[in-house]
């Protein structure tokens, strides 16, 4: 009964895709707002959330995921998860149809159970993250940036080991070397635009695919 329950909305995928109405772009102080009225997270109710909607068919049994085309969510930051169904559901973030599947979830859950859920993965994170490889060719661009192209570091605010930064700013250590390189050429080619001010693109759009590919591979690090 459960299953054909969730099975139903999933099937009108095709519908809610196009019925969604682009939310406007966040501006700093809309975006800061949403994040203050965010409802206190339970982890132990996320993961039911996490268990009803299906969601470890993906991203694992804690949120390790389980394909490289799939982000990890253990030990994500839960501003950022928050952020991320929001954007989902609010048709700011459907950079292609990898995204389609997460767009119908997030219309799914109530603001309460997108919380919770942030807050079961932002828990579920003990395991040691590997520490970044400081003799890899890309340690310079994330740990200094490039001032002649106003490149700031990205450790300036995704933190030094790649652990997440503040409010939104997600962690990126140990995340999936294709999910990375995915997601930094659609912020790089304009296709990934939820991100207030372009606060994360305006960093991509200088990049090489050598650079991206470079990042992508420092930042994933522990295949
Ligand atoms: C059928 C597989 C699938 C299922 C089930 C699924 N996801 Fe996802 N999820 C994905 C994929 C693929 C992406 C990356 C999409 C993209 O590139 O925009 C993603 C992205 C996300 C992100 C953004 C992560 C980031 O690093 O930006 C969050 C948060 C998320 N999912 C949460 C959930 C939650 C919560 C559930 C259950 C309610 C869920 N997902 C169920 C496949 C899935
Ligand atoms: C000024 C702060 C800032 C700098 C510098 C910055 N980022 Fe970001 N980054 C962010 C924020 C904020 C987000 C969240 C965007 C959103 O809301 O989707 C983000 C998101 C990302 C994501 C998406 C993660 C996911 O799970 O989908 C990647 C990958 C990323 N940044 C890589 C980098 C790399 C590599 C650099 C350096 C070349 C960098 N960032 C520099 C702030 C920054």
């Amino acid at each position: 009964m459960r299953l054909f329950k969730h099975l139903i909305p999933i099937a009108l995928l095709g519908l809610v895709a196009t019925v969604q109405a682009d939310a406007p772009a966040w501006s700093a102080a809309s975006l800061e707002k949403t994040l203050q009225a965010m409802p206190a997270g339970d982890a132990m109710r996320g993961q039911r959330v996490h268990e009803q909607y299906f969601c470890a068919s993906c991203h694992g049994t804690h949120g390790e995921s389980v394909s490289r085309n799939w982000p990890n969510l253990a030990a994500q930051r839960a501003p950022y998860v928050y952020k991320m169904m929001l954007d989902y559901r609010d048709g700011r973030r459907h950079e292609d149809e990898r995204a389609e599947i997460m767009v119908v979830l997030a219309n799914m859950l109530s603001e309460q159970e997108m919380a919770d859920v942030a807050a079961f993965y932002a828990e579920s994170g003990e395991q040691e993250r590997a520490p970044l490889r400081r003799d890899h060719p890309a340690d310079a661009l994330v740990r200094k940036g490039d001032p002649k192209r106003l490149l700031t570091a990205c450790a300036s605010c995704h933190g030094v080991d790649g652990q997440g930064g503040r409010n939104e700013t997600p962690a990126l250590a140990g995340q999936p070397r294709e999910y990375l390189h995915r997601t930094m050429l659609l912020f790089r080619d304009g296709r990934r635009d939820n991100d207030a001010h372009a606060g994360m693109a305006q960093f991509a759009w200088d990049l090489s695919d050598a650079e991206i590919a470079a990042v992508a591979d420092y930042y994933s690090a522990t295949e």
